[in-house]
């Protein structure tokens, strides 16, 4: 069926608006990258959200960093999508900030409120950006307003990076991605304590003595392809951006399989 001329004029005039909208975006560059130091200085950013109001965010089985379930513990939906500095083309997967609002004071309860970065966000609307879960975002009200706040849509925040610190028993987590094989092997590091974000990973093979370096892939996924084939149980060793190694012994289990987690055992 032909599309009729009044629905034409209305398709361009949605399509006019909407490039307008675009284009009166200004674009605000990004600020230095936010490692992983420890000032307890607060700096400003905007913050959004996106998603169900009470939920993880439509991505909450997925986001840049790869990470599932991130409305179940220990993330608990209180997630975060950072802007170019904070997600740091993944590197950022996993940090951990403290947020708070001071604005409108009727709403905001300028309490502190922890979250994790599991996703990203390009949108150059301010130097810091977080776009937040709808809980996160809700977090940050006085006890009743949490729905007055969402209301809000974009409110200017104070934010600060902190340690992670995850329930006790939580263990750093290996997911062997989908499509691994002897060959090749990508696996996805999440809930490291401290400073919670990776800069390297290495494996090593028991019995031998060198450790294998894996390349960034995406996200919180690091990968590794290799003529030869790797032989588990595999050690896993993964450096911090504060500069932290910790070794996970032998938790790639020998009959290892794709698309399994592992739990490091300390
Ligand atoms: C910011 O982080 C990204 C991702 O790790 C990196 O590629 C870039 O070089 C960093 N920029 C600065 C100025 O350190």
């Amino acid at each position: 069926m032909a599309a009729s001329s009044s629905q034409v004029m209305l398709a361009m005039a949605l399509l006019a608006a909407l490039l307008s909208l675009a284009h009166g975006i200004p674009k605000v560059p990004p600020g230095p990258n936010i490692t992983a130091t420890y000032n307890g200085k607060w700096l400003d950013a905007k913050s959004t959200w996106y998603g169900r109001p009470e939920g993880a965010g439509p991505k909450d089985n997925g986001g840049a960093c790869g990470y599932k379930d991130v409305d179940k513990p220990p993330f608990n939906g209180m997630t975060s999508c950072g802007n170019t500095p904070i997600f740091r083309d993944g590197r950022g997967c996993g940090s951990c900030f403290e947020i708070k609002c001071d604005k409108p004071a009727e709403f905001c309860s300028g309490q502190p409120v922890l979250v994790h970065i599991t996703d990203d966000n390009e949108e150059p609307i301010a130097a810091y950006h977080f776009d937040l879960s709808g809980k996160a975002f809700g977090s940050m009200a006085k006890k009743g307003q949490e729905q007055k706040l969402r209301g809000c849509g974009e409110v200017e925040i104070q934010f600060r990076r902190v340690k992670c610190y995850y329930p006790l028993g939580t263990k750093v987590t290996y997911h062997v991605e989908k499509g691994s094989n002897p060959n090749y092997l990508a696996l996805l590091v999440k809930f490291v304590g401290g400073d919670g974000d990776v800069v390297a990973v290495e494996v090593q093979e028991k019995g031998k003595y060198n450790w294998i370096p894996l390349k960034e892939s995406w996200g919180a996924v690091w990968r590794i392809d290799t003529a030869k084939p790797l032989k588990g149980p595999l050690s896993v060793r993964y450096t911090t951006d504060g500069g932290t190694k910790a070794v996970s012994p032998d938790v790639i289990p020998e009959k290892w399989k794709p698309d399994t987690m592992y739990v490091a055992k300390y």
